[in-house]
């Protein structure tokens, strides 16, 4: 079955516990928190402080999205303040190896985040050891923007590349103006973690739209695969 990630950058920032329980309610099993450093992307959001009091009444799975150049020099404070996944990206400055080891040491889950231009490829080496890929369907550094439809080969490259290997575990999220019709597409492709955060934040109900969400991606996962 599909995750549900809601992105907590589309949500209100002044009452963002609210917000993470209105999610909760809604149905969403993961919670993705945003974290950039106006370096690594054109923008600022919000860092350790506020993942480690947003994760004392949380009881979904905190999903952080680490949009920093040197991910490798954090993973032991996110891991105190709550993280249970940590994602950075494979084109920061860090070595990956010596990040996914200080994730896994520090007791998170590994996701590797790829850039719309950065190829699948580019997560191979490390594939066997990481728990998710996620890859950007949006450039990354802010929320509402359009889906990149040219990232769906990506999708597919990945899972294809999974299932060579038997990596049945491995889970492939796609993060980026997803709504409950690409969502379709991209479960078809291969995704099963949908990060959504102005279409789940913005809908009229946002457990209707999280279920639309799931809807869409289980009555289609992996169809272009099979
Ligand atoms: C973009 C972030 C995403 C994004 C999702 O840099 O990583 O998590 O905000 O929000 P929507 O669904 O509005 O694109
Ligand atoms: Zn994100």
């Amino acid at each position: 079955m599909a995750i549900i990630s809601p992105s907590l950058l589309s949500c209100d920032f002044g009452k963002m516990s609210e917000e993470v329980e209105r999610m909760e309610r809604a149905g969403a099993e993961w919670m993705h928190i945003d974290v950039m450093d106006g370096h690594f992307v054109p923008n600022i959001t919000i860092g350790v402080p506020v993942v480690a009091s947003l994760t004392k009444s949380m009881h979904s799975v905190a999903d952080v999205h680490l949009m920093i150049s040197e991910p490798l020099k954090y993973v032991e404070p996110f891991a105190k303040a709550g993280t249970d996944i940590y994602d950075f990206h494979i084109e920061s400055e860090s070595d990956p190896a010596a990040t996914i080891a200080a994730i896994h040491a520090n007791g998170m889950k590994a996701g590797i985040a790829l850039k719309p231009g950065t190829p699948a490829e580019a997560v191979f080496p490390f594939l066997s050891d990481i728990e998710m890929v996620l890859v950007m369907t949006v450039e990354p550094g802010f929320g509402g923007q359009s889906f990149m439809e040219d990232q769906l080969p990506k999708i597919r490259a990945v899972r294809a590349e999974a299932d060579r290997r038997g990596l049945t575990e491995l889970l492939v999220q796609v993060d980026g103006g997803i709504n409950e019709k690409n969502a379709a597409d991209c479960a078809a492709a291969g995704a099963d973690c949908f990060v959504s955060g102005s279409t789940i934040f913005r809908a009229p109900d946002a457990g209707d739209m999280v279920a639309a969400i799931r809807r869409a991606a289980d009555e289609n996962f992996r169809k272009d695969l099979a």
